[in-house]
């Protein structure tokens, strides 16, 4: 059950260009939460009540860690606060990620889509089965959590649309390549921009294949249906409740 809690920022750190990483002292959101959830971080600041979905990073013992990107006055807002000072977090909120730990998976982060792939691969464990990190971003400093993944024991490649960094263009671009060792079993969660979503959709058939439309929330809740998405039925999901993690089957992007 989600729950409205105080939490008290202990640390915050620069990641990567204009990303940041806030570690907050959160006991009942961080004992409920699982991989894939988001938290609704909600604090008053310059008049106005700031109300923003974001992804759990990570969580344990204690504490959860959000990654958020500066995007406008809200964010930058966030990112001056220092440790002592509180905000409200609502979560854990939404459905996340199966875990699947006894197969092997490919993770694909777009941005900071990568952020929620360290909690899913921290839950997945260092099992014996490969895990595979795939994470793309427009030009090298924007690149999120390589190092975490990979002291997670995972193989991890990067893409930049410029080249910076790894290999050039879009992580999608030789995801079949990287998927050629990878048999039917293989489990593939994505989190990122919609093209990169889309792109994932039409992979081989018979892979499993997970996607976070966290992008796509605003009041992170189930009460404004601006997070809607088109369901395979013929019908519509809301992202907030129904996902923000879908199996690829259940939803058309
Ligand atoms: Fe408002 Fe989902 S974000 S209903």
């Amino acid at each position: 059950m989600p729950m409205l809690e105080t939490a008290t920022v202990v640390g915050q750190t620069r990641v990567a260009r204009d990303t940041y990483r806030m570690e907050l002292a959160a006991a009942g959101i961080a004992a409920a939460s699982c991989p894939g959830q988001f938290v609704m971080v909600q604090a008053g600041h310059e008049g106005a009540r700031l109300r923003r979905p974001l992804s759990l990073h990570r969580f344990d013992a204690g504490r959860v860690e959000l990654l958020y990107r500066v995007v406008g006055s809200g964010t930058r807002w966030l990112a001056g606060l220092a440790p002592g000072e509180q905000l409200e977090l609502l979560g854990p909120l939404g459905r996340g990620f199966p875990l699947h730990p006894d197969r092997p998976a490919v993770l694909v982060g777009g941005g900071i889509g990568g952020a929620p792939l360290v909690a899913l691969a921290e839950a997945r464990g260092r099992a014996e089965v490969p895990t595979l990190v795939l994470l793309g971003a427009r030009q090298a400093a924007e690149l999120v959590a390589v190092d975490r993944f990979r002291d997670l024991g995972c193989r991890v490649e990067v893409a930049t649309d410029d080249g910076s960094a790894g290999r050039h263009g879009l992580v999608t671009q030789w995801l079949p390549e990287a998927m050629a060792d990878f048999g039917e079993e293989a489990v593939i969660y994505g989190c990122g921009p919609q093209g990169m979503l889309r792109a994932l959709m039409t992979l081989d058939p018979r892979f499993t294949v997970y996607l976070s439309l966290e992008e796509r929330m605003a009041c992170g809740v189930g009460a404004c249906l601006g997070c809607a998405v088109a369901a395979a039925d013929g019908g519509y999901l809301r992202v907030c409740r129904d996902g923000p993690v879908f199996a690829r089957e259940e939803v058309r992007l």
